[in-house]
């Protein structure tokens, strides 16, 4: 399936500005620099409601809480999934209300389910007993969704792996929050992030019809579904084009689902927001170690390229002059200390110059979002154009 779908239309990284305007951003701000693009983020955002008719967008703060986007989304009538109270605040400072705002995480501590209730959010998720437990003792009044867990077969991180309820569990984690007097309003999954294959929602929607169905048989009266994120963006690999990959899944939602008068969410972190930014980085040092050329940069590994590590992400290099320079192998660091700081010793570069930046597509999602300023570098500051 993704073979086919790419063969038609493939989605390649592309960077949202030209050199000329890197160089005269980065001298107005410095660098390293992440520039997010609104008019790519409210084009994506179009393409996913054009895509997936009949569904509301609740952008997955986690991928990137950064104002430019939040506020962009927002001013275009998204809604927002938030985890946390400091994602709630985020969320807040860009002008969303907590009735736009849901919650998602499956286990909560008592003070970011107590803090998010107190502010007014009211609408939470929950995968098992003891969770319920916990909602029923501190917040009882507010509207649940169940998470379940799905198979996950194509998406490069696995969301079911720590929570979600199993198939077989649902409706005894359904029955515990009905005896606990809690309202459970609907269900919510996962298919993992960076999914490749939309057939995947399609596999995970019929199995959630099967537990819908037995719901409603025990009297609940669900009318939320919630089909989670996973929306993939193109990296050094071509992904599928928005129009088939959301064409599948709304497939699968009519298949499935159809017949249901309900209301139907999703929370697409990544997919929304990857290609919106590009990262403008420096070269700061060159080497040769071993015989091999070095280049350090002003971002790294503890920066911007943290999705390296932590979201399995590769990202591409883009120079200047591609298709003129001779090129060779090399190693690409970071700006830390650290030897493990390493952004790429797979990409063929030309004989980068001390000073001469490098562009990174697709930096919006699951990077400035897990940064550190380890080494007291401070993390990329994010502009934004058009
Ligand atoms: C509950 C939940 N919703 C949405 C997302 C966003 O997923 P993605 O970036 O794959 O769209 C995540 C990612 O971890 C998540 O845990």
């Amino acid at each position: 399936m993704l073979t086919e779908i790419l063969a038609t239309s493939p989605r390649a990284a592309q960077t949202v500005l030209s050199f000329d305007r890197a160089r005269e951003l980065a001298s107005c701000h410095g660098s390293p620099l992440l520039v997010v693009s609104k008019s790519k983020l409210i084009d994506t955002y179009w393409k996913m409601r054009e895509f997936l008719p009949g569904v509301e967008m609740y952008y997955a703060a986690k991928a990137n809480p950064d104002l430019h986007i939040l506020t962009t989304l927002r001013e275009q009538g998204s809604f927002v999934d938030v985890c946390s109270f400091g994602e709630m605040e985020a969320a807040q400072f860009a002008g969303f209300s907590p009735e736009q705002m849901l919650h998602t995480h499956p286990c909560k501590t008592e003070f970011n389910l107590r803090s998010c209730y107190d502010a007014g959010i009211r609408w939470f998720v929950y995968d098992n007993a003891l969770e319920a437990q916990k909602i029923a003792n501190l917040t009882p009044d507010v509207n649940l969704l169940l998470r379940m867990a799905v198979s996950v077969s194509s998406s490069v991180v696995n969301l079911s792996a720590k929570f979600g309820a199993a198939v077989d569990d649902a409706l005894s984690v359904l029955l515990a929050a009905k005896s606990l007097g809690l309202k459970v309003r609907g269900i919510s999954f996962h298919v993992g992030s960076q999914c490749l294959n939309p057939t995947d929602y399609t596999a995970a929607l019929k199995e959630i019809r099967w537990v819908w169905d037995a719901a409603v048989k025990h009297g609940f009266d669900l009318e939320v579904l919630d089909i989670g994120g996973g929306f993939p963006a193109p990296y050094r690999h071509d992904a599928p084009t928005i129009e088939e990959f959301c064409g599948v899944v709304a497939a699968g939602i009519n298949e499935h689902f159809g017949d249901l008068p309900i209301r139907l969410i999703a929370e697409p972190g990544r997919g929304m927001c990857a290609e919106s930014t590009t990262l403008i980085t420096k070269v700061i040092g060159k080497s040769r170690r071993w015989g091999m050329p070095w280049y350090f940069l002003d971002d790294g590994l503890y920066g911007s390229f943290s999705g390296k590590l932590f979201d399995h992400t590769d990202f591409p290099l883009i120079y200047e002059g591609m298709g003129t320079r001779e090129l060779s192998s090399c190693v690409v660091a970071g700006p830390t200390c650290d030897s493990s700081d390493v952004v790429s010793t797979d990409q063929l570069l030309p004989d980068l110059e001390i000073g001469e930046l490098i562009l990174v597509p697709c930096m919006g999602a699951y990077t400035s979002a897990s940064a550190s300023p380890f080494n007291g570098l401070p993390v990329a500051r994010s502009v934004a154009i058009d």
